[in-house]
């Protein structure tokens, strides 16, 4: 989910920039390592793996460590919620001062064989609840105090992930006013927490790994990645198993403005999908804008990178290329089909987000997952983590040069979208990924888009070459597992088995 915010802030960006700190330029540091030298061989008796989840006390944490990670540990617990059928397992990997919270649910399948997916929903600031209680976990939330099996969840043959994060979102929280406001610092928790994970739970050690996101997580997961990426070369120095990291899959993503910004104006003025959602007059006004939108952006945020003059051009080309469709249209601009349900700035046009933060902050599912006190008030978007992010600029930051890297790496990637989202849309998408510089790119842009099928029916378009594949979800919105449950599970389960879409 994009949060409405992400965008509006562009604008009062024009106002605050003076007072925000200029885009911290990340490194990835190794200092979040021991000192290779430090050990001999990681588990030369200072380290004894749990290796079997079910042992787990469904009554108190278990605290796990790892002594590479000296600044890292995992509170994980088990409990019977959601899926009904296996176990879940929720806790937090404390990282000092900051802690993220995470849900993980095995396989429906075959635990003991099947793929691990690590799942995040975007906002900045959403809570990776909602992909889980909303999407593509095992249960879905139906009212504020009820839940619904999923028979499409993506643990029908995978082991899953959601984790809150960065911290201040969701269950996740900091002490000392600690934060996190760019994807490449998020990056070096997740990936050691990834480390911390497969060291512990043995038995998934080696087993390929998904790592995917949607919305603003088309941003996020390729930093993730491309973090998880190199971690490997010091997990090998240290003797450790390097992750399997096989792929990454962005659902509904937002990774590069450059190619997206035109596509705003295209989704709302074409008949793409669908019909032309905006008045002529207004059309041809937008569509004089898109080249200066476009000259600006590439001076200000991609050819070199100046923080005011960034936000300033973001601030123009959303006033006028998104603010109309998406507040004063009525409609759905994660789903143009629609109107919207309720009052946009409320619940974002869904119900069922609120329910969610109400479900989430009863008594009684705190104490099942074992939510941490320190986070009085279950939220299901952080205003607070979504504007840090936007006054760092990092949604300006070309994360599609994380995506060509993984590709010359054999990381495959898959891009799929539900085709009547406006906010991170199909037509943006698809210029992203003709657009990305690798070394597949005149046969990837050279393959058709072709149908693909669910039980015989056009479920949408695709196209690939090598580990590259673009799809769209007909009849979907933002959150194609929400409004294509089916197609969604069947696009995953072929894409994790190699298949072609
Ligand atoms: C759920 O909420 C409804 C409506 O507020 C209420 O009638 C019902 O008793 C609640 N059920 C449970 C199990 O708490
Ligand atoms: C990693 O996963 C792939 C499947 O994606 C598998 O073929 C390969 O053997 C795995 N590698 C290791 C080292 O386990
Ligand atoms: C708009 O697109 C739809 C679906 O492709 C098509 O059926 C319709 O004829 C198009 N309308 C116009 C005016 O081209
Ligand atoms: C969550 O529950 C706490 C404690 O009952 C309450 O103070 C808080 O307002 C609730 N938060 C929301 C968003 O409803």
């Amino acid at each position: 989910m994009l949060l409405t915010a992400a965008l509006v802030t562009f604008s009062s960006l024009l106002f605050s920039a003076s007072s925000v700190t200029s885009r911290s330029q990340q490194v990835l540091a190794t200092g979040d390592f021991a000192h290779p030298g430090t050990f001999d061989q990681y588990d030369a008796g200072l380290f004894s793996p749990v290796e079997n989840l079910q042992l787990l006390s469904a009554e108190q944490f278990t605290t796990l460590w790892h002594p590479t990670f000296p600044k890292h540990s995992v509170r994980v617990k088990k409990s019977r919620f959601c899926d009904g059928a296996v176990d879940a397992y929720t806790g937090y990997i404390d990282i000092e001062a900051r802690h993220l919270f995470f849900y993980f649910f095995e396989s429906r399948g075959d635990p003991e064989k099947d793929d691990v997916i690590f799942w995040t929903s975007g906002g900045p600031g959403g809570s990776s609840s909602l992909g889980l209680f909303m999407e593509l976990g095992p249960c879905r939330v139906v009212s504020d105090n009820a839940t619904i099996y999923n028979p499409y969840a993506w643990n029908s043959n995978a082991n899953v992930f959601f984790v809150d994060q960065p911290v201040g979102v969701g269950f996740s929280y900091a002490e000392h006013g600690e934060s996190v406001d760019t994807s490449q610092d998020a990056g070096k928790d997740i990936a050691a927490f990834v480390a911390i994970f497969f060291e512990h739970f043995s038995k998934f050690k080696g087993r390929p790994f998904h790592m995917a996101g949607e919305s603003y997580g088309g941003t996020y997961v390729p930093a993730f990645a491309a973090a998880v990426y190199d971690q490997n070369t010091r997990l090998k120095e240290l003797g450790m198993t390097p992750v399997n990291l096989s792929s990454i899959m962005l659902g509904n993503g937002c990774t590069d403005m450059q190619t997206m910004m035109p596509a705003y104006h295209d989704m709302q003025c074409t008949n793409n999908t669908v019909p032309p959602v905006t008045d002529i007059a207004t059309c041809v006004h937008l569509k004089q804008l898109v080249p200066r939108c476009e000259k600006w952006l590439r001076e200000s945020c991609f050819d070199t990178f100046d923080h005011i003059a960034c936000g300033a051009a973001m601030a123009f080309c959303e006033e006028n290329l998104v603010a109309n469709t998406m507040y004063t249209s009525g409609l759905n601009p994660y789903d143009l089909r629609t109107p919207c349900d309720g009052k946009f700035n409320d619940r974002l046009c869904y119900p069922i987000f609120k329910q969610i933060g109400t479900y989430l902050n009863t008594t009684e599912m705190r104490t099942t997952i074992g939510a941490d006190s320190a986070v009085e008030s279950f939220e299901w978007a952080s205003w607070e983590v979504n504007t840090a992010f936007a006054a760092s600029m990092d949604i300006a930051f070309p994360s599609q040069h994380y995506i060509t890297a993984l590709l010359e790496r054999g990381v495959r990637v898959l891009v799929y979208v539900g085709d009547t989202d406006f906010m991170c849309n199909w037509i943006g998408n698809d210029k992203m990924t003709l657009s990305l510089e690798w070394t597949g790119k005149n046969a990837f842009t050279a393959a058709p888009l072709r149908e693909w099928k669910v039980g015989g029916v056009k479920a949408g378009v695709a196209r690939s070459f090598g580990g590259l594949t673009f799809a769209t979800i007909s009849e979907a919105g933002h959150m194609v597992p929400y409004d294509q449950p089916e197609r969604s599970l069947e696009l995953t389960r072929r894409w994790l088995a190699g298949e072609e879409i």
